[in-house]
């Protein structure tokens, strides 16, 4: 079984992601994009919801390859499969910040996530990786790790924001595709936040209301870079800061907190 190519960390844009793929795959075909919600297209591997809802898992083994999968796992729990087959791997980062508050809001919207408990309590749950999937350090220090081995995209969600076009060139190229830069604007366009927010078929509005509560927060919420300073104190930002540096120090990974 052959996965061909798919994306990682919660709340980092992995829903962007699956689009701009998506309309890279059918090159620039957006209206071709809009055939079904992002969840059928690029199936979620590790999901395994009550019926009569499908597995990840059984969508992907009925689907022909190339196919998108999306994962939130961590490298070390991906199956060995991926590797043997050498599969293309996309990977999405975001700055810790802005990514603890997506997951924050994402978290309490969600209703077959744990309650989130207060917003100090939830910066202190991510510090200690007490969020699904895992701690955010790990998580992006491994996958950056990976690229020595294994065929890695790692992007930078502030990289999306800042030049969306140059970023969808990166991952047309990655993909074996050489697109104009007409089609690229086309997909820019067509994946901006703004576009996707109002695409039925790619703001999750499809998924039920007693799983994705979007009156508490919608799926597509800010989409910005710098988010997190209208919800750190002083204070908290300087605790999480001091933590941070001690779980980064011995990587070259580096992240934009602003643009
Ligand atoms: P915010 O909660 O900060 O708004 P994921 O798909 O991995 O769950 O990530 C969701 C986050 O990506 C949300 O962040 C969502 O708004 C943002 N997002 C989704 N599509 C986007 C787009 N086209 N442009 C910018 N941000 C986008």
């Amino acid at each position: 079984m052959c996965f061909d190519s798919w994306f990682i960390i919660p709340k980092a844009g992995t829903t962007w992601m699956i689009e701009i793929v998506d309309c890279v795959m059918n090159d620039g075909d957006t209206e071709r994009c809009k055939r079904s919600p992002t969840h059928d297209r690029a199936p979620f591997m590790e999901l395994n919801p009550p019926k009569p809802f499908h597995s990840g898992l059984q969508q992907l083994a009925s689907m022909p390859s190339p196919r998108l999968v999306k994962t939130h796992l961590p490298v070390q729990l991906v199956p060995q499969s991926f590797w043997e087959n050498d599969c293309k791997v996309i990977y999405v980062a975001r700055n810790a910040k802005d990514n603890l508050v997506s997951y924050y809001h994402f978290q309490q919207m969600n209703q077959a996530l744990p309650e989130t408990g207060s917003w100090e309590q939830y910066i202190s749950s991510f510090l200690s990786g007490q969020v699904p999937w895992g701690s955010w350090f790990d998580h992006v220090t491994g996958w950056w790790e990976s690229k020595a081995k294994h065929r890695v995209l790692y992007l930078f969600y502030e990289d999306l924001k800042e030049d969306p076009a140059r970023e969808i060139d990166r991952v047309a190229r990655f993909l074996g595709k050489g697109l104009d830069q007409a089609v690229i604007d086309r997909i820019a366009d067509h994946t901006s936040f703004l576009q996707m927010k109002e695409n039925p078929m790619a703001n999750c509005s499809t998924v039920p209301s007693f799983i994705f509560n979007q009156a508490v927060s919608p799926f597509m919420r800010k989409g910005t870079v710098g988010d997190w300073k209208q919800h750190f104190t002083v204070s908290q930002s300087e605790r999480f800061d001091e933590e941070y540096r001690r779980r980064l120090a011995g990587t070259s990974l580096r992240f934009r907190t602003e643009l």
